[in-house]
């Protein structure tokens, strides 16, 4: 390790977990800004997890017992989703910390995960309930020259994929078990950055809303969320290079593990409501809704909501 480096680490570690703003961190190691960038790129490779916050700064994170971060690098070292894996303890959204750091000129792949989330949100404004160490609530920068929404139907199939044979796609983004939901997927666009967030409830011994449902209470037994983690990694890297060379492989996949293609939907979108048969998933990713009238609407799921279906 460099000098300046175990400079950084070392002001890292004094600070024992609290915050050490930029300025004070190139000032006692005396590294210009962009050096400090690249020391704690170079940390985070060795398996530091350092966490970010725009007002505060920087400070060094520790792993809970069933999340190694350290670990997880290793599983899904040399793919692109996960080239770069945050961790941090608690934040407010990781779709924000994505995005911050896609202002920051990151590459697509990077991976922030919070053991917790203080306004973890959902669709349409709604809230996501994250509570500390039950779930894995993470977000994945992309920079992808597909349309968003197949990023959606990648999630999806990834999700039902690690979770298999017990969960099901419900369109837009829910991925459910017993008619309650297990997982959801969060992609929201800003410029030419796409960050796709995901929540996944994995233990059961958790404040859940009464519409919510975990994996341990599905499956009946309690995994361990570095391993599912690394799984997920992994599906979502291979869902994602399909999204991009053979959507229409994951579109079938995706339409196994549907329950709303073939079926009486009702959508709300913004004001208005649309009734009629969910058809299919077009190459774009948005559905396609054949009403009585014979006639067909592309729907997306960032523009509506299933009520019924
Ligand atoms: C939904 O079902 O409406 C989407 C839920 C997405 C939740 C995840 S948790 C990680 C990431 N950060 C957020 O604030 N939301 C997503």
């Amino acid at each position: 390790m460099s000098r300046n480096t175990k400079g950084v680490l070392a002001c890292l570690e004094e600070a024992r977990g609290g915050f050490v703003s930029p300025d004070e961190l190139c000032r006692k190691t005396h590294v210009s800004a962009r050096q400090l960038s690249e020391e704690l790129t170079r940390l985070r490779r060795r398996g530091h997890a350092i966490e970010v916050d725009p007002t505060f700064g920087y400070r060094l994170m520790r792993s809970t017992a069933d999340f190694d971060v350290d670990q997880l690098r290793q599983r899904v070292g040399g793919q692109c989703i996960g080239r770069e894996i945050i961790a941090l303890s608690s934040t407010t959204s990781t779709n924000d910390v994505a995005f911050q750091l896609a202002q920051t000129n990151r590459p697509e792949g990077v991976v922030v995960f919070a053991e917790t989330q203080s306004a973890g949100r959902g669709r349409l404004g709604r809230a996501w309930v994250s509570p500390c160490g039950k779930g894995l609530w993470f977000s994945v920068l992309l920079r992808p020259r597909t349309p968003p929404a197949r990023l959606t139907v990648a999630a999806a199939v990834a999700l039902t994929r690690v979770t298999a044979p017990h969960a099901r796609i419900k369109w837009p983004n829910d991925i459910v078990a017993r008619d309650r939901k297990l997982a959801g997927i969060l992609t929201e666009t800003r410029s030419e950055a796409v960050v796709l967030g995901i929540g996944l409830n994995v233990y059961a011994d958790a404040p859940w809303p009464p519409q919510a449902i975990s994996l341990e209470e599905v499956t009946g037994e309690r995994c361990e969320r570095t391993e599912l983690a690394a799984r997920l990694l992994m599906e979502l890297d291979e869902c994602y290079r399909q999204a991009g060379s053979a959507f229409d492989e994951l579109i079938e996949e995706w339409a196994t593990r549907c329950d709303t293609l073939g079926k009486q939907v009702e959508l709300q979108i913004g004001g208005r409501r649309l009734v009629g048969m969910a058809y299919a998933l077009d190459e774009n990713g948005a559905l396609i809704v054949r009403r009585d009238n014979g006639h067909t609407e592309r729907v997306y799921g960032a523009d509506a909501t299933l009520v019924h279906g």
